[in-house]
């Protein structure tokens, strides 16, 4: 099976985990592009405004992949939207995808939710949805403190701390094929 990578990474993290899931997929990798420069002041206007951004062509082609894995922030419950874009530009283009997260502290029910947005978006469920949550990195006292949280830069040792929800992701990807 052929499967494409797509992320989007504002600070880092989620371009990190796609450097691992790449390893263990070996699959292309492309990154969604904005065709405006990014600050967290235009992250918080985009979601107040519910704006949609332009984003720059992909270099592969989703039409010549049999699963797309998509990797991206989550903001304010939703899907990044850069991503939610390339989402529902290409939905016409998705075979079967898979959506994982490298995200913040998740409120109750915010997998649920991702779940059905991308389905909205995509016009399909996805086949895996994960969420990597950077809270449960946090010592006791920082666990709900959400500045932190959003702040913080995930390493490759904190990367070894998901690695059964990594493997999980990837081994019922790679079942598929
Ligand atoms: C404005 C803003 C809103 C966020 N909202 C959420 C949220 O609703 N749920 C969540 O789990 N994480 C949330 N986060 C945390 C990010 O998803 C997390 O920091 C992510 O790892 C950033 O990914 P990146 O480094 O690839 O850009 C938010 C972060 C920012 C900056």
């Amino acid at each position: 099976m052929k499967i494409l990578l797509v992320y989007f990474s504002h600070s880092g993290n989620n371009k990190l985990l796609s450097e691992e899931l790449c390893r263990r997929l070996t699959c292309d990798v492309c990154a969604i592009a904005e065709k405006k420069r990014r600050t967290i002041l235009t992250i918080i206007l985009d979601m107040m405004l519910k704006r949609t951004p332009s984003i720059e062509p992909l270099r592969y082609r989703p039409s010549d992949y049999q699963h797309i894995v998509f990797v991206a922030p989550i903001w304010g419950s939703k899907v990044a939207n850069p991503m939610a874009a390339l989402i529902g530009r290409e939905k016409a283009s998705i075979a079967h995808y898979s959506f994982i997260s490298l995200c913040g502290h998740g409120s109750p029910g915010q997998s649920e939710s991702i779940c059905r947005q991308l389905e909205d978006l995509s016009g399909q469920p996805p086949k895996r949805e994960c969420e990597l949550r950077i809270s449960e990195l946090m010592p006791e006292e920082k666990k709900d403190d959400v500045r932190a949280i959003s702040g913080y830069r995930v390493t490759e040792k904190d990367l070894h701390f998901f690695d059964a929800k990594i493997t999980d992701f990837c081994g019922a990807i790679l079942a598929d094929s």
